[in-house]
């Protein structure tokens, strides 16, 4: 039975030592599962039993490839029951993230002229771009301390509600961690006849989500993605969820095998879905795995998942704030942790985030992340970066200049991690700001990132193809 208590057993590298700039070897602390999460082992043993009896999938006719045709297709059940989709009206289509989803969903809009898509301030890039290609882009605003204003969704919803064809909002920060009111939002949307998406990359792994909304239709999720390797099962899959319907007309973004059931030189007639919406031959492992780190979470139960975080963020949280030269870039209401995940983003008096991030690689065996989080104007936006601030920081990266560029440090927790991993990177932090540590961190331009003079580190002494 897996619980809070013994998951960290079942992380895959979790016992993984790294030699720091004085010589010592140190367990490696990973603070980055925002980003990219590590592999629950059950998740890798599923992947290796059922490399086993690999085979094609759909087409082809052995045993083994009925074996993994049925693997395939229960993942899809298992990952659509995790967020409740309806069975009846809703499809699972592989893809191979959160950000395919998304475009995926956005190829298929059929545009007329005049018709708007509203999306937020606070977007990762994933969902932003790809919405750019709609007639009318508007973005509903975030207020002062970097909270959805849900008041401006209402009036843009009203405004906009003739042509309002999608509103499309992210579950949860991937820079303040803020969890969306997404449900009222969607409610909004359904009001004025629009269609909702509900990008849960970042919340899936942390909370429960319920496409249904309890049955209220007003509320439920049309489309939602989600990836596999931010929740424990980094093997090339994620999942876009939506309606069978809209997925039956149009055509599908990539076009070849699989999509089809007939061809002729004259005539092509697309398959159902999901098939004709999984171009060429499926990732059946990484399905399997994501299937696979679902059961995982399901058995600890996202109940005690998110309490578990809960207490993380809060304990962090709390610890950074008592020290005066850290600035957190978070909601004043940070101590409500019903909407927040444990992700905080932050900086450390005047020390450029690129070199905190640096000390902690090097003298911490420390991983975090640091610039803009593929969230530029929400970033732009929490740090009160200037317009001309902003105009000189874009000829700067553009002629290859990485050098004050705003940004920020980026902490953040998974099911897995404990108080003495936090303990251990606030540590750091403090000694960063002493200037306890002993490497002397050199600018890159060109990529913006510190490195210790003098030293090599050599990632082939770790891994080696
Ligand atoms: C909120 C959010 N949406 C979308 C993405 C894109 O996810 P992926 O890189 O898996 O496509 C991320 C990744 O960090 C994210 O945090």
């Amino acid at each position: 039975m897996l619980t809070i208590s013994n998951i960290r057993d079942n992380i895959v590298g979790i016992d993984r030592k790294v030699t720091l700039l004085d010589g010592s070897t140190k367990q490696y602390i990973f603070l980055d599962n925002a980003a990219s999460t590590p592999s629950f082992a059950y998740a890798r043993d599923k992947v290796n039993e059922l490399l086993t009896w690999y085979s094609p999938v759909h087409r082809g006719a052995g045993i083994k490839s009925i074996i993994s045709t049925r693997a395939y297709d229960e993942s899809a059940k298992i990952i659509g029951n995790f967020v409740n989709a309806n069975p009846d009206s809703d499809v699972v289509i592989f893809v191979s993230n959160a950000t395919g989803g998304l475009n995926k969903i956005a190829h298929r809009m059929n545009y007329m002229p005049g018709d708007v898509v509203l999306t937020t301030q606070m977007e990762h890039h994933s969902n932003d771009l790809p919405w750019r290609s709609a007639p009318n882009l508007h973005y509903i605003n975030i207020r002062e301390d970097g909270i959805l204003d849900v008041e401006d969704a209402r009036r843009k919803i009203e405004k906009y509600s003739d042509n309002l064809k999608l509103v499309t909002i992210t579950g949860a920060s991937n820079v303040t961690g803020y969890v969306n009111p997404y449900h009222d939002i969607a409610e909004m949307a359904h009001e004025h006849g629009a269609l909702f998406v509900l990008d849960a990359a970042q919340l899936a792994p942390h909370r429960a989500i319920d496409m249904k909304a309890g049955g209220d239709e007003k509320r439920k999720i049309d489309f939602l993605v989600m990836s596999g390797h931010k929740m424990y099962a980094p093997y090339g899959s994620g999942v876009l969820i939506g309606p069978r319907s809209f997925f039956e007309r149009g055509d599908p973004d990539y076009v070849g095998g699989g999509t089809v059931k007939i061809v002729t030189y004259d005539e092509v007639h697309w398959n159902d879905p999901p098939e004709k919406d999984e171009s060429g031959s499926p990732n059946v492992t990484g399905a399997v795995a994501f299937a696979a780190s679902i059961k995982v979470l399901e058995e600890i139960g996202m109940d005690k998942v998110a309490e578990h975080e809960m207490l993380l963020t809060k304990y962090a949280w709390e610890k950074l704030s008592a020290i005066p030269e850290v600035q957190l870039l978070a909601p004043p209401d940070y101590a409500n942790l019903d909407n927040r995940l444990g992700v905080i983003a932050f900086n450390v008096g005047g020390i450029p985030d690129g070199r905190v991030a640096a000390v902690l690689c090097y003298e911490g065996g420390i991983g975090v992340r640091t610039g803009c989080f593929c969230a530029h104007p929400y970033l732009k936006k929490l740090l009160k970066v200037t317009s001309e601030e902003s105009q000189m920081m874009i000829k700067k990266i553009l002629s290859g200049r990485w050098v004050n560029i705003p940004g920020a440090i980026r902490a953040s927790f998974g099911v897995y991690n404990n108080f003495d991993d936090i303990d251990n990177f606030v540590d750091m932090i403090e000694r960063i700001i002493e200037g306890d540590y002993i490497g002397e961190y050199e600018l890159d331009e060109s990529s913006g990132e510190y490195l210790p003079k003098g030293h090599d580190l050599n990632p082939e002494e770790y891994f080696m193809i």
